[in-house]
């Protein structure tokens, strides 16, 4: 069909629609049906649900990573593959990491959508080249700000408040990911340089539960909701309140979950890093404490 001929029969389709009195479908939905004919994979993990929140807008059914792990075969094959996860420290968490150099991925459209709260860095990046590093071509990388969920530096009610775009940035996502987009995002450095990055960036954040947290005993009813969303089994019943020790993700879900606001970051005093307003927690609205259960139990 040459041009003139699509013109015509586009025309006459609107026509046609106009007639009806059908409204026009928007670009938005023409995508989601154009995206409805191929296989989408997308893969998340999340801790207080912004990312879980951004992977649903890709696909009905995310595929949560720290559960995906649990399984021998971690072979994939899709027309499209996305990976949702938030930004630790201008690097990925270390269960990303791991699930991306566990598993084998087949697919010609890869991407990827980062979550953070305040400043990105070079974070997409950081996350190009570890992907590359492990076989896999990702075609986008994208970050998006969100409500910034570390404890250390922020109080969550003050950013709760603050609007942070989040809608019209994803419809630009949504759109150039379903056009199959080619982009990493370039750095956004700030007063930092790759220096000061590569250190933070090459730590890892690493981390184990017992120098991280400290427990309110007074205030834990023992509900074991800090059990339940801790992707690494950190948590036991313990004679009074719980107990926990082992390689910690440094998500914060534990934190940011318990209902009684027991769990608290240790202070400066007793060792690294403290927190600004231990009595203020986040979970993204439109996400269950179930959904994070789900998402993250083991
Ligand atoms: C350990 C840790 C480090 C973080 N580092 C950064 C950072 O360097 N820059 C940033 O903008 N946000 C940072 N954040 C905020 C998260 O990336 C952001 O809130 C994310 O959307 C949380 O996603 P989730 O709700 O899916 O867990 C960090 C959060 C945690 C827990």
């Amino acid at each position: 069909m040459d041009r003139r001929e699509a013109l015509k029969l586009m025309g006459a389709s609107l026509a046609a629609v106009a007639m009806a009195g059908i409204a026009p479908r928007t670009h938005a939905a023409i995508l989601k049906d154009r995206a409805k004919n191929k296989k989408r994979l997308v893969f998340y993990f999340t801790a207080t649900g912004n990312s879980l929140f951004v992977a649903r807008q890709f696909s009905d059914s995310p595929i949560s990573i720290p559960q995906e792990l649990k399984k021998k075969d971690l072979t994939y094959e899709a027309d499209e593959i996305g990976i949702v996860c938030p930004d630790y420290a201008g690097a990925i968490p270390k269960i990303v990491r791991e699930f991306v150099q566990k598993a084998s991925f087949k697919a010609p459209y890869m991407f990827s959508v980062i979550t953070f709260g305040n400043a990105c860095v070079n974070v997409a990046e950081y996350w190009d080249e570890f992907c590359q590093g492990q076989g896999v071509k990702m075609n986008y990388v994208r970050p998006i700000l969100m409500v910034d969920n570390y404890l250390p530096v922020f109080d969550m009610n003050q950013q709760m408040a603050i609007d942070k775009h989040t809608d019209e940035n994803l419809a630009t996502i949504l759109e150039e990911v379903g056009v199959h987009k080619d982009f990493i995002a370039p750095a956004e450095m700030g007063f930092f340089n790759k220096d000061m990055l590569k250190g933070m960036q090459d730590q890892h954040f690493s981390m184990t539960a017992d120098r991280l947290l400290q427990l309110r005993e007074d205030r834990c009813v023992q509900c074991m909701t800090c059990a339940n969303v801790c992707p690494h089994k950190n948590f036991s019943l313990a004679d009074k309140g719980v107990s926990f020790a082992g390689d910690c993700e440094y998500c914060l879900a534990c934190v940011h979950a318990c209902p009684q606001k027991a769990l608290t970051l240790r202070s400066a005093r007793e060792g690294w890093p403290g927190e600004r307003n231990p009595e203020a927690r986040y979970r993204h609205p439109k996400v269950t404490l179930a959904d994070i259960v789900r998402s993250n139990r083991q």
